[in-house]
C-alpha cells in the first residue's frame, strides 16, 4: 500500500519524506488555503521535493476549462495528477485527459457507483471519503471496500486512494482490505509509529542500559 500524505506544507511533506515512507502527496484547495502561501508556490515548492505523485486539484466546475487548467497544472512537473471532482463536468474532463494520457484522481467520491463511474472514464485515481462519512454516522470504510469489491470483479485498474483519513485505524482497514493508497495528515503519520508498550520497553532498555558495568 502507498502512503501519500495529505498536506500543502512544505516542511509536513519534508518531515514525512524523512521518514522514508512517503510516495506522494494529495492537496486541495481548503489545504492550499491553510498552508498561507500562493498556490503557485506551494505547486512549484511540492513538486521541487517528491519524486512520486504530486495530486493537484483544478477548481473549474465546467470540463473544457478543467481540461485548461489541467494542462497548466501539469507543467509544474510530469508527476502531476489532476483532481478533479466527481461531478458530470469533470467526468467529461477526465475522458478527455486519459485520452491525453494525462494522469487524474477523481475525488469527492462518497457511493461505490461514483467510483465505477470515475474508472469507466478512464480515472487513474479515485478517492472516497472515508472520514467524512463517518463524520455523518456513515460506515467511511464500508465505500473504499465496496469500490476494492467491484472493481476486482471487472479488473478494473483504477486505483483506490483511500482519503479524509482521520485516525490509525482507517490505515490498518484499508491495507487488510488491499487499498493501493492512503493519503494521510502528518498527524496520523506520526501516531502509526506509536504503541505503549514500545515507549515502555525502550525505557526499560536504557534503564538498565545505565547498570551495565563500563
Ligand atoms: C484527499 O485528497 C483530500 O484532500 C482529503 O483527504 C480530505 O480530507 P478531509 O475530509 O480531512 O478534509
Amino acid at each position: 500500500m502507498k502512503f501519500f500524505i495529505d498536506s500543502a506544507d512544505i516542511s509536513e511533506i519534508k518531515e514525512a519524506q524523512a521518514l522514508g515512507i512517503l510516495d506522494g502527496v494529495t492537496t486541495n484547495p481548503s489545504l492550499v488555503a491553510k498552508s498561507g502561501q500562493p498556490f503557485d508556490e506551494v505547486a512549484k515548492s511540492i513538486c521541487s521535493v517528491v519524486q512520486g505523485p504530486v495530486n493537484l486539484e483544478v477548481i473549474s466546475t465546467n470540463w473544457e476549462e478543467m481540461v485548461a487548467e489541467a494542462r497548466g497544472l501539469r507543467k509544474y512537473g510530469g508527476n502531476v495528477v489532476v483532481k478533479v471532482p466527481m461531478t458530470a463536468d469533470g467526468l467529461k474532463a477526465v475522458k478527455q485527459l486519459h485520452e491525453q494520457h494525462i494522469p487524474t484522481n477523481v475525488t469527492l467520491i462518497f457511493q461505490p457507483i461514483q467510483a465505477l463511474l470515475a474508472a469507466k472514464a478512464g480515472a487513474t485515481y479515485v478517492s472516497p471519503f472515508v472520514g467524512r462519512l463517518d463524520d455523518i454516522s456513515q460506515d467511511g470504510m464500508e465505500l473504499a471496500r465496496d469500490i476494492i469489491t467491484i472493481y476486482r470483479h471487472y479488473d478494473v485498474k483504477t486505483n483506490v486512494l483511500v482519503a479524509s483519513v482521520r485516525n490509525p485505524v482507517h490505515i490498518l482497514e484499508a491495507a487488510k482490505m488491499g487499498a493501493d493508497v492512503v493519503t494521510v495528515p502528518l498527524k496520523v503519520i506520526q501516531q502509526l509509529m506509536k504503541h505503549p508498550l514500545t515507549e515502555a520497553g525502550l525505557k526499560t532498555f536504557l534503564d538498565d542500559w545505565k547498570k551495565v558495568k563500563v
